[in-house]
């Protein structure tokens, strides 16, 4: 009884209450016994009750709240969603629009919430001839989404098509949302440009065409990137032109972002990462191949690095990073002889764990990691950890090895200068010396080179095994 009651009160809520009554009456007619009995009471009281003069439903001419929506239509303010005029103007009036009526609230201080305002594309093309940049007063919580935008043939070169770009130092912009957008460049400068902003969220983009910058962050404070494809050329691997891609999926020139699950299949350079604390997660570079002169991710933060790659697919294009200081590479896959390599500025590798990944190339003597020492040699080594990658048609390089050597006589010599990375380093060794039924006396007598020798003082059969360490902090 009481749900029953409950439902013919939530039904007066609606102008069409007789109808809904009507239905639910006649879909039941021919049912016989208790239910019926009780929804027919149910259908008695409700006429009742309306009949006895309950408070009306509130007419659609007189709303409670007046309220206007809060998501902007480009078509209405006159945009061409067929791509051929020039929709420039119109988009600039409704982004104005969404600036112009903050609600009473506040995001960071100074920067006003839009309240979710959303300038919706309807689903169309837009040629624009200028970067949509967002209006001078601050903004936030307002979303771009659902649509396409297109360089016109006198696009500037060096802007991009929808900027965050404060006209003062202040901050201006926060929680924006860039959404399910298809950004051709038209080879004329760049996708998207994110500078000094808080917060922001390029999600679902399709970023095509660019000479420069797929997307550019710069300064600002967690930009999150994510399942979005960007290309200079539209292709899927082993393309004729790829010796000619140029520009850069994504330069990341600050602080704190995270890029998760993309996919960037052609740049010159696939990620660009010049500042701290930014992770990459997922993202697959196949823009460019090492051996055509491209990098996946270039980590060029020397001497303060704090750059964290996992769970990414290298696609016959590597890693390279300048002096890292804190660089986290691991669970990611290298493919066709991809490789990581660390190349000297200043000497400096410091705090660099390249573990558990999977290496796989074509036997013609890739090594998995490579020093680039032509300015200066590494003398600044710390805590540098490469271990557990399994490796298969490359040459496995590592920190930590281990080895052994059968032979009858005074001295026994493992040499793994094939397998160490740093050459002529060795911060720890261990060794056994099985020598079956003798006791000779035996000491490690040398270590140079990345070969251990151990002499005995009496000749004898034995076997030596040695595990060696070139990361171990043995002293502090
Ligand atoms: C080791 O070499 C010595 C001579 O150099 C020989 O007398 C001895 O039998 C050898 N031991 C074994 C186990 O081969
Ligand atoms: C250690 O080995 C290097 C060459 O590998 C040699 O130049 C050096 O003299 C050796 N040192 C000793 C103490 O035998």
């Amino acid at each position: 009884m009481a749900r029953i009651d409950m439902l013919v009160k939530l039904f007066m809520g609606f102008v069409y209450v007789n109808v809904i009554l009507g239905y639910v009456e006649s879909s039941y007619s021919g049912v016989t016994g208790y239910h019926d009995a009780i929804r027919r009471m149910a259908l008695f009281k409700a006429a009742h009750i309306i009949r006895n003069g309950a408070p009306q439903p509130q007419s659609y001419s007189t709303p409670l709240v007046v309220s206007r929506s809060r998501v902007l239509h480009v078509t209405d303010y006159g945009a061409d969603p067929t791509g051929r005029l020039d929709s420039t103007e119109a988009l600039e009036q409704a982004i104005s629009d969404a600036f112009g009526s903050p609600v009473d609230a506040h995001l960071m201080e100074g920067i006003a919430d839009l309240g979710g305002t959303e300038i919706h594309l309807d689903g169309g093309t837009y040629k624009i001839s200028r970067p949509l940049r967002l209006p001078k007063t601050s903004g936030g919580n307002f979303m771009i989404h659902g649509g396409s935008l297109h360089a016109s043939n006198n696009f500037p070169m060096d802007r991009h098509l929808i900027e965050l770009w404060p006209s003062s130092a202040s901050l201006s912009y926060e929680y924006i949302t860039l959404k399910d957008l298809m950004i051709n460049s038209n080879f004329r400068g760049g996708g998207i440009s994110i500078i000094n902003s808080l917060r922001t969220i390029i999600d679902n983009c399709y970023i095509s065409h660019f000479t420069t910058n797929g997307i550019l962050i710069q300064d600002g404070h967690e930009t999150y990137i994510r399942n979005s494809f960007i290309g200079q050329h539209i292709n899927i691997g082993g393309d004729h032109r790829e010796k000619d891609f140029s520009g850069i999926g994504i330069n990341i020139m600050g602080n704190d972002n995270a890029v998760t699950d993309v996919v960037i299949f052609s740049a010159s350079i696939g990620v660009m990462v010049s500042g701290q604390a930014n992770v990459l997660t997922g993202v697959h570079c196949y823009n460019k191949a090492t051996a055509l002169g491209g990098t996946g991710i270039y980590v060029k933060a020397p001497g303060l690095t704090q750059t964290r790659i996992m769970n990414c697919y290298f696609d016959f294009t590597g890693i390279v990073a300048e002096d890292p200081v804190q660089l986290h590479i691991t669970g990611s896959f290298f493919l066709g002889n991809a490789f990581v390599l660390i190349k000297s500025l200043a000497g400096v590798v410091c705090g660099v764990n390249i573990v558990d990944n999977m290496f796989s190339g074509d036997y013609t003597g890739v090594e998995i990691v490579q020093l680039e020492q032509s300015n200066v040699p590494f003398t600044n080594i710390d805590q540098v950890i490469v271990d557990r990658n399994n490796v298969r048609g490359m040459v496995l390089k590592s920190t930590v090895a281990r080895g052994s050597v059968s032979s009858n006589g005074t001295t026994w010599t493992v040499d793994f200068s094939r397998v160490l990375l740093f050459p002529n380093l060795i911060k720890n060794v261990q060794y056994t010396l099985h020598a079956g039924a003798t006791f000779p006396n035996h000491v490690l007598r040398n270590i140079s080179k990345n070969c251990v020798t151990v002499e005995s003082n009496v000749p004898v059969s034995a076997t030596l095994h040695v595990s060696v360490d070139q990361s171990m902090v043995g002293y502090i």
